[in-house]
Order: structure tokens, then C-alpha cells, then sequence
């Protein structure tokens, strides 16, 4: 795992590399990155996870964006989120299919020490984990039609309630989730070859 954040006044080709992410990302983002400058440009390029600070616009809210190369950059993520997360949280997983939304969500779930083995929940809606630190709620509202689908299976409850929630395909019910939710965004890069992460 390599960390860099690169100045204001960085290497032109580091910019090129940000503003490349952001564009991916369909984010109109101002590309410009916090702290003082470590590596090359170069050993920046081959880096895999690259947590970068970035500001979006007139937002203040810091987000952070993350190349993962491969699923062990995934993973290493999955453990970084799992590290951070309390009772009550709200992890909203947003991408396309195969992203990576639940083999993130695998990653999170083993690192709050739950043994059992995630699947997705496509066809179930919930699947719920206990044995961890935190239960962990895992949804997928991808064919969820409507609001009450979800409320039917107590869904106010889940985000009221001690676990993590983490829910697959949030964009689709934004509105019904709290304010404090952790907005987890996984794209593919311009090549369609790498994932891009931006967590909020
Ligand atoms: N860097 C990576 N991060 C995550 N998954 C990766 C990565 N590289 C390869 N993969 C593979 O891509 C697939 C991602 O599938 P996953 O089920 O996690 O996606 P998903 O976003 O949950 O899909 P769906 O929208 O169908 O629920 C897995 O087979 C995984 O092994
Ligand atoms: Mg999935």
C-alpha cells in the first residue's frame, strides 16, 4: 500500500494523473491535492492506492480518492473502513455492476472479525452478520421497486439501530438514508481496466 499526496504546486504530470481520475469520475472537481509533495511522478503512476485528499467545487467536506489496482487494494480499503466504523454507521456503496461493491463489503465484514462467509445479497435484499465487532446489515436494493418493500423488512430499525449498515446500490434510495451516511463511490477508470474510489 502506498500513500502520496502531492502540492499545489506539484508536477505537472501529477495534475494530469488527478485531473484524469476526475473526469472518470464524472466529478466536477477543482484538481488540486493538500500537503507537501512525496515521490515522483513516476513512482506516483505505479502507485496502487493512492489516498488524495480533494476539495469538489464550493464544497468544504474533504473526500478521499483511492486507485485500487487490484482486489488487495480493494481489501486494504475494506480494512481501513472497518477500522473507522461505530454503531449506528452508514456505509452507501454506489457503482456499477462488478465494480467491487461487495467484495468490499466482504473485505469490511472480515476486518469487524465476522468469520461467516458474505454473500451477495441480490435476491434477498438483507443479509445479516453477527459474531463481529459490530452486526453488519448488508443490503442490496438493487431490485428493490419500492419504498416499502424496504420498510417491510424494518429497514428504519436496521439504520436506527447498534450494527453497520452497509447497502449496496444506495444511490437508489438516497433519500431515505440519514445524513451522516458514508457515501463509498467505486467507477472504472477511463481504460475500464482500474477502479477509482471515492469515499465521503
Ligand atoms: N480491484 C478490485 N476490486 C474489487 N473487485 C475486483 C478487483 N479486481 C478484480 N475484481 C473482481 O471483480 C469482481 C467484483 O465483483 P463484486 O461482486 O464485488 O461487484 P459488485 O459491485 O458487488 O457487483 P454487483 O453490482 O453485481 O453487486 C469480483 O469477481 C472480483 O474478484
Ligand atoms: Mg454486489
Amino acid at each position: 500500500m502506498t500513500r502520496i499526496t502531492a502540492g499545489r504546486e506539484s508536477h505537472p504530470a501529477l495534475k494530469q494523473i488527478y485531473n484524469g481520475y476526475y473526469t472518470s469520475l464524472g466529478q466536477d472537481c477543482q484538481g488540486y491535492v493538500c500537503g507537501p509533495l512525496h515521490g515522483s511522478a513516476a513512482s506516483l503512476r505505479s502507485a496502487s492506492f493512492l489516498p488524495i485528499p480533494q476539495r469538489c467545487g464550493s464544497m468544504t467536506k474533504m473526500k478521499k480518492t483511492y486507485l485500487l489496482k487490484t482486489e488487495e487494494d480493494t481489501r486494504s480499503l475494506g480494512k481501513q473502513l472497518a477500522g473507522e466504523v461505530r454503531p449506528g454507521d452508514v456505509i452507501a456503496l454506489i457503482g456499477d455492476l462488478g465494480v467491487g461493491k461487495t467484495t468490499l463489503t466482504k473485505a469490511i465484514a472480515a476486518h469487524l472479525g465476522i468469520e461467516e462467509e458474505i454473500t451477495s445479497p441480490t435476491f434477498t435484499i438483507l443479509s445479516q452478520y453477527e459474531g463481529g465487532r459490530l452486526p453488519l446489515y448488508h443490503f442490496d436494493v438493487y431490485r428493490v421497486h419500492e419504498e416499502d418493500e424496504l420498510f417491510e423488512i424494518g429497514f428504519q430499525e436496521y439504520l436506527d439501530g447498534d450494527g453497520l449498515c452497509v447497502i449496496e446500490w444506495a444511490d437508489l434510495i438516497e433519500g431515505l438514508l440519514p445524513a451522516g451516511t458514508r457515501w463509498v463511490r467505486l467507477a472504472w477508470d477511463a481504460t475500464g481496466t482500474e477502479r477509482i474510489c471515492t469515499v465521503g
